[in-house]
């Protein structure tokens, strides 16, 4: 039997990887297989840490940091910290508060927060816990109908943003996930689609190829974006760009943003890392958006890289989730506090006072 959420946060626990043996002992083998794993043989998962570590940073000396600060804007707002909560689905099946705890840590912390369309809270009830910036991550659903309705309730509800996740048409292979025979347990579902008809069954019966399946002639494609970017006055990003051609092509169909991303190694098993994708698509791009990227975030010198990279902002997914297994909102504001705090120090040891101070220029050379 998993354990219940700790009441109080140990003193022993100091960094974001500190979080995740006290959310193993707080989840089934099958929830933390969902929530922990990647596709495949995880070549991807791994390569997004093992991308920041190859980075070394040059510090620079002596700076001069009065009115350091760590804000960054973002579609007209302004946060503290450019350090966002990725959109991460089903997120009761760590926590019974679920997305409405990471909503309120995310408020305390004056973070961001990108809402899964497969949360377990509906989107209204997570604007109403949180006064934090929200926006919408949008899967683009066979009913294109159901899809307008989604965003309509959205906007309505106050979200600044739509984040069109576009890496992931066919979940990825997740081989973790098959192994623990993961399924929903009772009272936790994805109540924002709550109503959506199912898909057409499959025209022949017996072993299928996806191809052979409905999924092909449904799948969300440019023409998508196109409509969705003239029917909203929100920003449109897209999330799950990691080619400077898509970037491009993005651009020409109107998006405000793009978040460089492979899903957290979830579903092309054997992409490159996001940190080494990210050069590229910030060429492309040429200043025109702003560019996040997520994938591997762990330490605020992830951030920093990440930054001197060309991104704007970051986004962190696996590590508050499992501070929201282990510990609640408090756990998830911890995170969000840690990174920060991390950011800041690295920031001030590479001589960079404000965000946009940091530059190519704290990269050691060649590394
Ligand atoms: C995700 N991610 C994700 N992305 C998305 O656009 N919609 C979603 O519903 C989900 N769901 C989801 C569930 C779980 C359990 C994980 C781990 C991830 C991907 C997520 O937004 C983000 O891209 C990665 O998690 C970032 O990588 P790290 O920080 O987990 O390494
Ligand atoms: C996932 C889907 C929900 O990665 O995006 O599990």
């Amino acid at each position: 039997m998993p354990l219940p959420p700790l009441e109080r946060i140990p003193s022993d626990v100091v960094a974001l990887a500190d979080y995740a043996p006290l959310a193993r002992e707080r989840m089934t083998d099958a929830a933390w297989a969902y929530l922990d794993g990647g596709a495949a043989d995880e070549a991807t998962l791994a390569d997004n840490l093992a991308a920041f570590r190859r980075v070394r940073l040059a510090g620079r000396v002596l700076g001069d940091f009065d009115g350091a600060n760590t804000r960054v804007e973002l579609f007209g707002t302004t946060f503290d910290h450019p350090i966002l909560l990725a959109p991460v689905a089903l997120q009761k099946l760590a926590h019974p508060l679920g997305e409405l705890a990471s909503a309120q840590a995310a408020a305390a912390l004056g973070a961001g927060m990108v809402v899964s369309t497969e949360a377990t809270a509906t989107l209204e009830a997570i604007a109403l816990a949180a006064p934090t910036p929200l926006w919408f991550q949008l899967y683009v659903q066979h009913d294109r109908d159901f899809t307008a309705g989604l965003v309509a309730r959205a906007e309505a509800a106050g979200y600044r943003a739509l984040v069109v996740t576009v890496d992931a048409p066919v979940a990825g292979m997740r081989d973790r996930e098959r192994r623990a025979s993961f399924a929903l347990p009772e009272g936790v579902s994805p109540v924002n689609l709550e109503g959506l008809r199912a898909l057409p069954p499959q025209v022949s019966p017996g072993p299928t190829s996806l191809f052979d399946g409905p999924l092909p002639g449904v799948a969300p494609t440019w023409k998508d974006i196109e409509a969705l970017v003239a029917s909203t006055h929100l920003p449109v990003l897209l999330k799950g760009i990691l080619r400077a051609d898509d970037a491009r092509r993005a651009l020409d169909h109107g998006v405000a943003g793009l978040v460089v991303s492979n899903h957290g190694g979830r579903t092309l098993d054997t992409a490159p890392a996001t940190l080494d994708a990210l050069p590229g698509v910030v060429a492309a791009v040429a200043e025109r958006v702003p560019v996040l990227l997520d994938g591997g975030i762990r330490r605020g010198t992830d951030v920093l890289k990440a930054l001197a990279l060309g991104a704007r902002a970051v986004l962190v997914g696996r590590p508050y989730v499992h501070a929201l297994a282990a510990a609640g909102a408090p756990g998830v504001a911890h995170v969000l506090h840690i990174l920060r705090s991390e950011f800041e120090v690295a920031m001030m040891l590479a001589g960079c006072a404000t965000p946009d101070r940091i530059t190519r220029d704290v990269i050691w050379p060649g590394s």
